[in-house]
């Protein structure tokens, strides 16, 4: 039933889809792949000069590739606000990985004054995961919905829709794409093939209908930017394909790479949870998951002081460099590693040092986000215009 998306791994390469990440990501190649554009000088200067600053993960290239980001602020600065529009699929708990786009998007939120649509998709779970019961995503949409409202987005801006608590104002967009696009598409894009189970064949329209609804809410065209992983792009493809057709604009992107998980390989999951780290994590968890992670390290430390290690190859280095470290700080970690004068333990202590307070603070900001659930809402309280 599962479906077999495109992108399979050529002689031990890599497949990214939305719902499977096999292999060494080689993001360079998936630029070309996807047919996406890579972030260049400019744009980020762009950036700079609109917003004043530019994220830490835009600068550094965790989020390394778009489709027309510069337009959409080209369309700002002419004085016509986008939204933005991002989401989940509420399978677990939330970790490090999924929070990564959505500290992100609260950042784009902030600098350009932006509402978002932020969306569950508890459907496509419940569809995707043979042995999923609706009662466990029910969970999982909650709980996740409480990660989501303690990123900390403007509640007067922002709003949460649950697709099959708010289908009604999803459906009729949904039907008008699904109708424009034919099974052998869905088959080419997302891989699906006789064997998948028809909701799943009939999903992919209800993740793309929210890239139009806010030409609905404002009454008039309205440009749209996602921030997400790359494994999402599938969904933005078949949408700005139809886009035209239905006289919207096309939405833009904006791909992140995905962050690794503390194990050997692959990228951070809730199916290996031993090597993620959750937004509910105690802190001795946090502690001893940070201690057993993989490094880049040698396997004497006179051999690491002899050789040095591999930063690039090393999960807790990236880890430190897109959530606790300065620039200043990660590159001078870098030099440091590689040249044989920092030691992997003392990398992991700076991780657990930054994670566990960075975790703790969440959760309080978590249990605070029961009492505000409800404004969060689509339908109990729709965005102004
Ligand atoms: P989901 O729940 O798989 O992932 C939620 C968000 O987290 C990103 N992501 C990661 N980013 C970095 N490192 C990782 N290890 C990692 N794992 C996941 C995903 O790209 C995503 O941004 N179908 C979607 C839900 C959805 C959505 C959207 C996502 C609906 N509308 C619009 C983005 C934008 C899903 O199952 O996401």
């Amino acid at each position: 039933m599962e479906p077999d998306p495109e992108g399979e791994p050529e002689n031990g390469d890599f497949k990214v889809t939305p719902w499977e990440v096999e292999g060494e990501v080689d993001y360079g190649r998936l630029v070309e792949k996807f047919g996406t554009q890579a972030i260049t000088p400019e744009l980020l200067q762009k950036v700079k000069r609109m917003a004043g600053e530019v994220h830490p993960m835009l600068k550094l290239g965790y989020f390394f590739s778009h489709r027309d980001f510069d337009w959409v602020l080209d369309k700002k600065e002419k004085g016509e606000n986008f939204y933005l529009y991002t989401g989940r699929g509420p399978s677990g708990m939330v970790h490090m990985g999924h929070v990564a786009p959505w500290i992100f998007t609260k950042y784009l939120q902030d600098k350009f004054d932006s509402k978002l649509l932020f969306q569950l998709t508890d459907d496509e779970k419940f569809l995707y995961g043979p042995d999923r019961t609706r009662d466990e995503i029910r969970k999982y949409t909650y709980e996740n919905v409480l990660d989501i409202i303690a990123i900390g987005f403007d509640p007067k801006k922002t709003r949460i829709i649950v697709d099959t608590k708010h289908i009604s104002h999803l459906y009729p967009l949904a039907t008008e794409i699904a109708k424009k696009i034919t099974f052998s598409t869905t088959k080419a894009v997302f891989g699906f093939t006789n064997s998948t189970n028809i909701g799943m064949i009939g999903f992919p329209p209800v993740q793309a209908a929210p890239c139009f609804l806010p030409s609905i809410i404002e009454g008039k065209n309205t440009p749209v930017l996602i921030p997400a992983a790359i494994d999402q792009d599938p969904y933005w493809r078949m949408t700005r394909d139809v886009a035209d057709r239905m006289g919207y604009y096309k939405p833009a992107q904006i791909h992140s790479k995905f962050l690794p998980g503390l194990g050997m390989t692959g990228k951070m999951s809730s199916s290996k949870p031993e090597t993620a780290i959750f937004t509910t994590d105690e802190p001795d968890t946090v502690d001893k998951k940070v201690a057993s992670a993989f490094t880049g390290g040698q396997p004497t430390v006179a051999l690491q002081r002899q050789l040095g290690a591999n930063a690039l190859g090393c999960p807790v280095f990236w880890y430190l460099r897109y959530f606790f470290d300065t620039e200043k700080q990660s590159d001078e970690r870098m030099l440091k590693c590689k040249s044989g004068n920092l030691l992997c333990g003392e990398c992991k202590s700076d991780l657990a040092k930054g994670a566990r307070p960075f975790i703790a603070e969440f959760k309080k900001r978590r249990e605070k986000a029961k009492d505000v659930v409800a404004m969060f809402m689509y339908d109990e309280k729709p965005l102004e215009p």
